[in-house]
């Protein structure tokens, strides 16, 4: 007989027993945000919201607004530098709103800031931003992080530049690990990814930097390096983490063909280095699994080109309502010929802006001589010309030309595969969907960055293999106003999911880039990964064994988890 036979004594010991192996004493320190806090030189901070010096209440009480704060957030609501060097910036509304709950928001009048109305009498409320965030400045900052949120169960968001369309960035009741001011650039033209012999001509990253910053820095040691269309899109986050393309990813491939090494705090505690010889499989899932998933990358490394002569057009005309749809036969017509001629770009209903390193402007003149025929016929105008290099493009074309920011804005896109293309019904189902956009007051936006033309090999990412045999990624997007009712927001949602689910149906077998996907796309698995799937949720769950990071749809979620409170009422 033992003295465990006392129910009362069983329940000591089993008290005990738990005490000891709770994780709430972790290294010593009681589980609470003042120790993390300490732990982390006192950068844990609440998040507030980015309007909120124009209110005077914010979550029911009142506070002071500060004027001038304020009128500086009203000249800069557009200004994507304004927001992504904050923590509480995000580029996209629905962000930082919780979009089933009209009211739980604290946004300016989109379409006109200065609007007081917006924040008088009105109260400036969370949505979907996290409640604090920790600026990351080292590797222990994102351990700890991990740590505290085992033991505490508080849940964690991982934010960069915040141009997620998805929320992915942001969350309610999270701790956001903020990751901008991770800044540090290194150029190697002989870069040996640690454990491997290959030799890379390599740019490496913090986190932190976005392209502007690393275009320029390719640029003052002369080479080129790979990456999206945007100035503050991140190099290191969602983009290349998701796939990443570029205008130039036609002939150089995309974000995840060219990058090389990730050094990574994964959730279960360690710092590790993922390339092809160290972790492999890690780096795998980092080349398309997509970003807040498996850890918190703190530098990538990318392959750079030599300096890159590119012949550049811009073609624009005046829009009519009839002179779109022509405009866009041509350019179904012509698509295969400028992809075999290495054209990547941005095409819209009355306006082309694309680049192929492959062209002499002689030729460049006679691949687009029938659109440029028709801009002109409709009173429009085309500049073809040559650039030495890709930064004096980025500075003519890209800075000024990036999508508009500070709005709410949903693109659920699709991949557009070279078979659609070869067949004169494919052809037509495309100019019918392009109808139909139009019909709608929608205006088509193609996204020409299909990798065409680069040399894949079989099975080194992980995003959706549909990639490979894309052209375009193209489809619809979804806004509404600032005030708009739950009424307003779900018919536009309504839209927007007949709409993907018409193109999925034009589309077959093909998938989706998931940062520029529809949020409410249901084969969303299948569609974002295919057959890739199932080996990353196994991959993340060996390297985030307690789940402490998870996001909307990202790998490994499910239906009804928490996190999707704030989409709740369209889906
Ligand atoms: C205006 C605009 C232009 C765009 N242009 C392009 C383009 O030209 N090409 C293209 O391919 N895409 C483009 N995108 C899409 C863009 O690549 C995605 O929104 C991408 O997710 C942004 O990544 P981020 O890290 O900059 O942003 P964030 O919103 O901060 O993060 C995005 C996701 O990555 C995760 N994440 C961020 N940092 C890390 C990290 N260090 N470690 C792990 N996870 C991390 C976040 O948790 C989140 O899930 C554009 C988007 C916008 C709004
Ligand atoms: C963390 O500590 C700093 C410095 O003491 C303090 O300013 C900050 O408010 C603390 N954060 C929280 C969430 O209490
Ligand atoms: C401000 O917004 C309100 C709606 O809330 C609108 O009625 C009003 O016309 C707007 N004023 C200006 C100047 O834009
Ligand atoms: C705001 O509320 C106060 C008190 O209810 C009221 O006096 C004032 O007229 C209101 N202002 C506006 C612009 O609605
Ligand atoms: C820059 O690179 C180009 C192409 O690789 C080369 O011809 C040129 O000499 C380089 N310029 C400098 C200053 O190194
Ligand atoms: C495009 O090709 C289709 C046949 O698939 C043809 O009917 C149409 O006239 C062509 N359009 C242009 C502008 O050449
Ligand atoms: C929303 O605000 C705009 C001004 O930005 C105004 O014209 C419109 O009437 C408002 N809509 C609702 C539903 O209040």
């Amino acid at each position: 007989m033992t003295v465990l036979t006392d129910p009362r004594l069983k329940a000591l010991v089993f008290l005990l027993a738990a005490l000891i192996s709770r994780p709430a004493v972790a290294d010593g320190k009681t589980c609470n945000l003042p120790n993390f806090n300490t732990t982390t030189q006192g950068r844990v901070q609440e998040l507030k919201p980015f309007s909120l010096p124009c209110f005077s209440n914010y979550n029911g009480q009142p506070v002071a607004s500060n004027r001038a704060a304020c009128a500086s957030i009203q000249r800069d609501y557009f200004n994507p530098w304004a927001r992504t060097d904050g923590a509480n910036g995000y580029m996209n509304s629905q962000d930082e709103m919780c979009s089933s709950e009209p009211h739980n928001q604290c946004l300016l009048d989109n379409s006109n800031p200065a609007n007081s109305t917006a924040y008088t009498n009105t109260t400036c409320r969370q949505g979907d931003l996290p409640s604090h965030y920790l600026e990351i400045q080292r590797v222990e900052d994102v351990i700890e992080a991990f740590k505290y949120a085992h033991c505490s169960g508080t849940k964690l968001s991982i934010k960069n530049s915040g141009h997620d369309y998805l929320g992915r960035s942001s969350g309610k009741d999270t701790l956001a690990l903020w990751t901008r001011n991770l800044r540090s650039t290194n150029y190697s033209p002989d870069f040996v990814p640690s454990g491997c012999s290959a030799r890379h001509n390599a740019i490496t990253v913090g986190s932190g930097i976005n392209f502007d910053e690393a275009y320029a820095f390719a640029e003052k040691n002369n080479v080129t390096l790979i990456g999206g269309y945007a100035p503050t899109v991140g190099v290191s986050g969602g983009w290349v983490q998701g796939g990443g393309h570029s205008i130039l990813s036609p002939v150089y491939g995309l974000g995840i063909d060219r990058v090389v090494e990730y050094k990574i705090v994964t959730p279960d505690g360690h710092y590790r280095i993922a390339n092809e010889c160290q972790n492999p499989d890690l780096f795998w899932a980092l080349r398309g699994g997509g970003g807040g998933t498996f850890g918190v990358v703190m530098e990538s490394t990318h392959r750079v080109e030599p300096q890159i002569r590119l012949v550049a057009a811009s073609i624009k005309f005046p829009q009519s309502p009839t002179n779109v749809l022509p405009f866009l036969d041509i350019v179904v017509n012509h698509t295969l010929q400028w992809a075999a001629e290495g054209w990547g770009g941005h095409i819209t209903g009355n306006t082309l802006v694309n680049v192929s390193p492959l062209l002499s402007v002689s030729e460049a003149k006679k691949s687009l001589s029938e659109v440029v025929a028709y801009a002109e016929s409709q009173g429009g105008s085309a500049v073809v010309e040559e650039f030495p290099s890709w930064y004096p493009f980025y500075e003519k074309y890209v800075t000024s030309g990036a999508v508009g920011v500070g709005v709410t804005h949903f693109v659920g896109t699709r991949l557009v595969p070279k078979a659609v293309f070869e067949t004169a019904e494919g052809r037509q189902n495309l100019m019918g969907f392009f109808a139909l956009l139009l019909e709608q007051g929608q205006s088509p936006y193609i996204p020409v960055v299909g990798p065409v033309l680069y040399d894949y090999l079989e099975g080194s990412t992980s995003a959706t293999p549909a990639w490979r045999s894309a052209v375009w990624e193209t489809g619809v997007g979804a806004s509404w106003a600032w005030n708009a009712t739950l009424k307003e927001r779900k018919e536009k949602i309504s839209i927007m999911k007949d709409m993907t689910a018409l193109f999925a149906r034009i589309t077959p077998r093909s998938g989706a880039y998931a940062s520029e996907a529809s949020p409410f796309t249901v084969d969303w698995r299948e569609a974002w990964w295919g057959d890739n799937y199932e080996e990353l949720v196994s991959i993340k769950n060996k390297y985030d064994p307690f789940d402490l990071l998870s996001c909307w749809k990202c790998v490994g979620w499910t239906e009804g988890q928490s996190d999707s409170s704030c989409f709740s009422a369209f889906v």
